[in-house]
Parts: C-alpha cells; structure tokens; sequence
C-alpha cells in the first residue's frame, strides 16, 4: 500500500506504507509511554482515550490494559475497527496503527499469554479486567510538519529541545 506525504515544496509522494510492527516501533512505543486508543461505536461515533499500560507483543499484535475503559470496550464489541497512535512528545514523531481488536477478558484461556506484558506494567494496583488485543493491518509514521518544511534546520535535538521549552521541563542538571 502507498501512503501520501508532504514535501517539503508541499507537492504528495507516494512512500510504501509498513503493515506489520518492527523492533523500531516498539521502541518508539516505550519512548511514548502513552498511547491514544481510537475506537467507534456502532453507529460510528468515535471515541479516543489515552492508556499507557499498552505493549508491542510481536510483529502484529498491540494489547492494551482494559483498567478503567468501558467505552473502549464496548465499542470494541460493536465494531472491531480501531485506531491506535502514540508519540514521543519531544522528539515530536510517532505512529498510528490501524487493525482490528479483541476484547480479551479474564475467563477465557488466552488471556493469560496476552496479560503478561500489561500485568508486569500494571502490577497488583491496577487490575486488569481484560486486554484489548489489537492486530495491525497498517502501520504510518507521524511526524512533526516541521521535520518536512525545515528540514535544514530540524533536528531530533532541535525538536526536543522546543518541546522541553514548551513544556516547560528541566534537563536534570
Ligand atoms: C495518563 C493516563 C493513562 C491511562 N492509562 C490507562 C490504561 O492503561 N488503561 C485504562 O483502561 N485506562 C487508562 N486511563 C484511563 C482512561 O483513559 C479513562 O478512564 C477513560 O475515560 C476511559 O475511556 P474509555 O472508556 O473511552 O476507554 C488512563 C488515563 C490517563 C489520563
């Protein structure tokens, strides 16, 4: 699949779009430590919460702590079409998977396999009523605008060192 981008002279190119996850997305997901979970009901109307006990299992699969997300779970039953971002706030890029999910609760055999990495996360103060089990069918980058209309002058330093700015965070000395 071929995913636009802007250019720098703001023109679209075409760039293959990843379909499974890779060592570098779970690596930017543990950089992010929140994630946004996109989910709709039936009817369509969408509903976005963060979660931040979320992990990268394998090369296809995301699960998600259902802790405190009734929504979310409902929807899921409704409508298994989710979206799902997340992004290092200061280095300012990320991505957004898109795939199905399953609302895994606690009954059923797999939930186990499934928990493991969330209730490690978790740990005994945050139960887990069930897991939502994403698979990726597409996986896009997101990427400040700025890294595309400035790229002479964008960095990873410059774009963390904005963000620290603008969060207003001191570097420990
Ligand atoms: C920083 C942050 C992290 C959160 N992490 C989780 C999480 O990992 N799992 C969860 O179920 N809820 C988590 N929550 C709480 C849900 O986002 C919140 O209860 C939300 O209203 C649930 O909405 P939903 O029913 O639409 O999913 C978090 C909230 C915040 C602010």
């Amino acid at each position: 699949m071929l995913m636009p981008l802007l250019s720098m002279s703001g023109v679209f190119t075409l760039e293959p779009m990843q379909s499974t996850l890779t060592s570098e997305h779970k690596a930017m997901a543990q950089r992010s430590v929140l994630c946004w979970l996109a989910t709709a009901n039936a009817q369509g109307q969408p509903n976005v919460s963060p979660k931040e006990v979320f992990a990268l299992v394998d090369d296809e699969h995301i699960v998600v702590a259902n802790i405190a997300s009734p929504t979310s779970a409902k929807n899921i039953h409704a409508n298994a079409q989710v979206c799902l971002s997340f992004v290092d706030v200061f280095a300012q890029k990320g991505y957004k998977v898109l795939g199905t999910a399953r609302d895994v609760r606690p009954t059923e055999a797999e939930f186990a396999h499934w928990a493991k990495p969330l209730q490690a996360m978790a740990g005994d103060r945050f139960p887990i009523r069930s897991v939502f089990v994403i698979r990726a069918t597409a996986v896009e980058p997101i990427i400040a605008p700025s890294y595309r209309l400035y790229p002479s002058e964008t960095t990873e330093a410059s774009q963390t060192e904005a963000a620290l700015r603008a969060y207003g965070v001191k570097r420990p000395a």
